[in-house]
């Protein structure tokens, strides 16, 4: 996946976007969306930001 590729199309969050929240301290998908100033909404990319947390881990 691209930085720029949107992963959470609900949020328009970017690879790239995620990825600096969990480089920030965010350790779980909550904290993930609080980073970015939103919250989860369909949940349709929650699978995604597990893996990433879980690759950060
Ligand atoms: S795609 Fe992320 S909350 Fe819907």
């Amino acid at each position: 996946m691209a930085p720029e590729d949107v992963l959470c199309d609900c949020n328009r969050l970017t690879h790239a976007v995620v990825a600096a929240a969990i480089a920030t301290g965010a350790r779980r998908p909550g904290e993930v969306y609080a980073a970015c100033g939103c919250a989860a909404q369909c949940g349709r990319c929650l699978d995604i930001i597990r893996a990433m947390l879980a690759a950060a881990r």
